[in-house]
């Protein structure tokens, strides 16, 4: 039976499973700058974003068989490092997808409808209806950058809500959508530019995409810091190329960019994309079921 750390915490569900397997699980938190010294006390950690696993903590780690992680995005671990030293990487890729697509949903209606801007305004005692005028989604066009799981989950709800839907991706996706691979022409018909990208080495939407932008559009990056150039966005919101932008990841998180974050077309919530039960129990029980498969297989 393994060692396990649950670094970033489970479900309740997902800690059921794992100590019905005869698991012994550690479900308190050892902080970043301590993981080197007691990772080599485990067979497996589990992490969700917030713990990285690198290099250094795999090379001081001679026990360690497995390491899970809670979610989609690798980037918090050396993946090519672990694998090279016989250690497994496993995740959970599609248990959050709904949940995400549900957030840049809600960005969407949020920048349509003003509600950043009027929830601030009324709680100082303002009341200023004829500021707010919005637009519908219905009858818009929707660009979705990164046509993968949540990108395509997000398509089929504003097809649902009666959008016009384009998927952009660089590799070839098999859908019934209209389709492009030429980011370029694409760009300036949409009213809304959704980005579900992984993160990238440099910025995706920077101030050449946003110029290409329509007038008036809007952002949305649910998918990871740094596939925005915020200082560019920031120009773009100022300048009234973009008429918003709703974000849920950052370059700093916590971010420092106070100019952006209070910008009154700005929507932001603190990287939240896969904060619901419904996600947080599917990520749990499935990557639970993963590790329990995968001690049972050896
Ligand atoms: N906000 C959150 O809390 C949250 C939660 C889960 C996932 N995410 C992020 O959402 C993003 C998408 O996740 P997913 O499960 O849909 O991934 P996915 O792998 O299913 O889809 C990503 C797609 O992006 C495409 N792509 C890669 N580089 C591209 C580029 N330069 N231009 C256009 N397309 C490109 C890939 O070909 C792929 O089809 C990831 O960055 C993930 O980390 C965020």
């Amino acid at each position: 039976m393994a060692k396990i750390l649950v670094n970033d915490g489970i479900s309740a569900e997902g800690q059921e499973i794992l100590e019905a397997a005869g698991h012994q699980l550690e479900m308190n938190k050892v902080e970043q700058d301590k993981l080197k010294d007691e990772l080599k006390n485990y067979d497996a950690i589990l992490v969700r974003s917030a713990t990285k696993v690198r290099q250094e903590h795999i090379e001081a780690a001679p026990n360690l068989k497995l390491i899970g992680r809670g979610g989609v995005g690798l980037d918090n671990i050396d993946v090519a490092f672990a694998k090279s030293k016989g250690i497994a990487v496993m995740n959970t890729p599609a248990a959050s997808s709904d949940s995400v697509a549900e957030l840049a949903l809600a960005h969407m209606f949020a920048l349509a409808r003003w509600l950043p801007d009027a929830n601030v305004t009324m709680r100082k005692g303002e009341w200023n209806k004829k500021q707010y005028k919005g637009i519908e989604l219905a009858g818009k066009t929707l660009l979705v950058a990164g046509f993968g799981r949540i990108g395509q989950s997000l398509a089929r709800k504003c097809a649902a809500l009666g959008m016009n839907v384009i998927g952009y991706d660089v590799i070839d996706v098999q859908t019934d959508f209209e389709f492009t691979k030429d980011l370029e022409s694409a760009l300036p018909k949409a009213d809304f530019v959704s980005l579900h990208v992984p993160k990238l080495d440099k910025p995706l939407a920077d101030g050449v995409f946003f110029g290409k932008m329509k007038d008036g559009s809007f952002l949305i990056n649910c998918s990871r810091g740094g596939v925005v150039d915020e200082a560019a966005l920031l120009e773009a919101l100022d300048s009234g190329k973009l008429a918003g932008a709703g974000l849920d990841v950052y370059d700093a998180e916590p971010p420092q960019n106070a100019a952006l974050i209070d910008h009154p077309r700005v929507s932001v919530t603190p990287h939240i994309g896969a904060q619901t039960s419904e996600a947080q129990d599917r990520v749990g029980r499935e990557l639970a079921q993963l590790v329990v498969d995968f001690f049972a297989d050896r």
